[in-house]
């Protein structure tokens, strides 16, 4: 899909100018939701990514003792997920005390120098701004655009939580090598900028992985190296209730099971 500046500017625009209510004056509702932005590998179906594969976001639901609102769809950048309105749609709906899980990474990479696919974040972690040589698009950074959801987010009276992507399999080379990519620190950066909380949730992935070893964790990734199995998307998102845990945020209160009991260690 493209879009033009004209029609990406209105939504930048409401969320970077959204003035922030008072906390206090927000009701909360009784019990909060948590709502997910993400990717393929959170989405119900693995975002379309194939047979036999499955989101980890389906998962989390079991682990809470609230609703779990899974809105990753495949293929989306934290750039695309902005300009297709999908933040805004979360924004519009979002109350005071939900939690909004945002996490990014597998489709923001790749370069714009000669051609825009419509996911690639403009290099660097701050303000930097490229022009999509296809549309003639500005295009911001992967911080950029998490940073001005986390914002509209947390001016709705949202419990912003920024996760680091999952790792692709570690045990593809038949020896265990987990390297993140930039934008695991970019999700940092993120949430930092904003007093948002973050979640690493890819180190926690990657951790379990290392543990489960290779014949396990290859029978994770029925397709390629990016898309898990059902069984594969249990383990993910245990990871990531792990990592809630660990970092006693405040969604860790609606955890159901005990810290004790997460399989992994505290990063
Ligand atoms: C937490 O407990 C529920 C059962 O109450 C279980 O379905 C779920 O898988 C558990 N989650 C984790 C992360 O162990």
């Amino acid at each position: 899909m493209k879009f033009s500046i004209l029609a990406l500017l209105p939504a930048l625009i409401s969320g970077a100018t959204a003035a922030p209510k008072p906390a206090g004056t927000l009701a909360k509702r009784d019990a909060p939701k948590v709502y997910l932005a993400g990717d393929s590998t959170m989405a119900k179906n693995g975002g379309g990514a194939g047979t036999g594969t499955e989101g980890w976001g389906q998962y989390l639901a079991y682990s809470l003792d609230i609703e779990v609102i899974n809105d990753a769809i495949g293929g989306r950048s934290a750039r695309s997920f902005t300009n297709e309105g999908r933040f805004q749609a979360i924004i519009d709906v979002v109350e005071p005390g939900d939690f909004v899980v945002i996490e990014f990474g597998h489709n923001d990479g790749g370069s714009l120098s000669t051609t825009d696919n419509g996911r690639t974040d403009c290099f660097g972690d701050g303000e930097e701004t490229c022009i999509s040589p296809t549309t003639g698009e500005t295009v911001y950074t992967f911080v950029f655009y998490e940073v001005e959801a986390g914002k509209a987010l947390q001016a709705k009276g949202a419990n912003v939580i920024m996760s680091s992507q999952t790792p692709d399999n570690p045990w593809e080379t038949g020896t265990f090598v987990y390297e993140p990519t930039r934008f695991v620190g970019y999700a940092k950066t993120a949430a930092d900028a904003i007093g948002a909380s973050y979640v690493d949730h890819g180190q926690y992935v990657a951790d379990r992985f290392e543990a489960l070893g290779a014949t396990a964790v290859d029978a994770f990734y029925p397709n390629d190296h990016t898309h898990t199995s059902p069984e594969g998307a249990d383990v993910v998102s245990a990871a990531f209730v792990k990592s809630v845990l660990c970092a006693n945020d405040g969604l860790a209160a609606h955890v159901k099971n005990a810290t004790s009991s997460v399989p992994g260690s505290c990063v």
